[in-house]
């Protein structure tokens, strides 16, 4: 192997359109990020159309700015890496696409990059010290999943949420509290001047394993909002985003804590969007202080989607030979560590 390997990476499988090129799976040269968010924010979700066409138009700008912003040519590039499940469909098709013809064109190899493994491996750029052996807790918009990270290409799946995703869970809390989209950040800011013991709202499956729950706890703080609403009582807002966030994180680092206790495993590694979630990076350190165990997440831009993380994946893959043909297609259900 080179050891100057540079990868570049494509992410379009939600709502944003990424392009990144990573030095050996570990150094950011570039990390290109046009965020939709302005664009879906008035629908209060992602509008899965909407986000194919915006894909469409920031890809290839998005591209030949990371290509720019790192100084470097296309014919530099050892490795193509692109985001291919899970996703929606029509946006993970974009930068599919794209990856395939650059691959094609450029006769660069080509690796799919599952969008979950991606997000546990942001942390790799993050910590130039982290290595495998760990518990993995990744937690986004769209997933909820403990998962114990072997080395750099083995992954068990111990269990993830039955329903709803933890953010799934804060986007629509947020959004029946009249909050913006994504909710997830405006629950953590609101629930600063909060006071987290004043509603007890219920904590799912605790005694369940590694499974997780979440559209209960939704329903329960629906439910109490309307029932205040209705005999026009004053709502504390703070309160009930400090309550709510509390139970989330609460069942999230009893698990998580739980997970490295049971394997033996002395790292626990935060990925995903809620992973930037200043609570639950708070607890997760409260618990395991006085353990031998040690606590990584993301720096705050590398939590959320972007293309950087894909490259790191991307290049372990291809140091194990693991890449893809110009057949690759966009899999919207993809599980990981398939
Ligand atoms: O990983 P991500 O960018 O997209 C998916 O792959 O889903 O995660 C986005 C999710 C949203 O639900 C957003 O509300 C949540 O991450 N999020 C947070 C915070 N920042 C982002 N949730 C709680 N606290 C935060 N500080
Ligand atoms: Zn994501």
């Amino acid at each position: 192997m080179a050891t100057n390997c540079l990868t570049l990476a494509l992410e379009t499988s939600c709502d944003e359109t990424s392009a990144a090129v990573v030095e050996n799976g570990r150094k950011i040269l570039s990390n290109i990020i046009v965020s939709q968010v302005p664009v879906h924010k008035k629908y209060g979700g992602v509008v899965p159309e909407i986000a194919s066409r915006k894909h469409i138009e920031n890809v290839l700008p998005v591209v030949h700015e990371a290509l720019e912003q790192a100084r470097i040519k296309l014919n530099d590039i050892s490795v193509i890496g692109v985001t291919y499940g899970p996703g929606l469909v029509g946006a993970l098709l974009v930068g599919v696409s794209v990856a395939k013809a650059l691959s094609f064109a450029q006769q660069i190899p080509l690796v799919g990059v599952n969008h979950l493994e991606g997000h546990i491996f942001a942390n790799f750029l993050a910590h130039a010290d982290l290595e495998p052996p760990f518990v993995a807790l990744v937690v986004s918009g769209g997933h909820t999943s403990l998962v114990h990270v072997k080395n750099y290409n083995e992954f068990d799946l111990l269990g993830q949420t039955r329903d709803d995703a933890a953010g799934e869970a804060f986007d629509k809390v947020a959004r029946v509290m009249g909050l913006p989209y994504p909710g997830g950040p405006y629950i953590d800011q609101l629930a600063k001047q909060g006071n987290d013991q004043s509603i007890k709202f219920p904590r799912a499956l605790i005694h369940e394993g590694f499974e997780f729950s979440f559209s209960g706890l939704k329903s329960a703080v629906v439910n109490f909002l309307h029932n205040a609403q209705q005999r026009n009582e004053e709502i504390n807002y703070a309160d009930v985003a400090a309550s709510f966030q509390f139970a989330v994180v609460d069942v999230l680092v009893d698990k998580t804590v739980q997970a490295a206790h049971q394997l033996g495993l002395d790292k626990i590694v935060l990925a995903g969007g809620v992973a930037a979630n200043s609570r639950l990076q708070a607890a997760l350190q409260d618990r395991t202080n006085q353990e031998e165990i040690a606590v990584y997440f993301p720096d705050l831009s590398l939590c959320t989607d972007n293309a950087a993380m894909i490259a790191s994946r991307a290049y372990y893959q291809y140091l194990a030979g693991n890449c893809s043909d110009l057949y690759l297609n966009a899999v919207p259900s993809l599980q990981l560590g398939s």
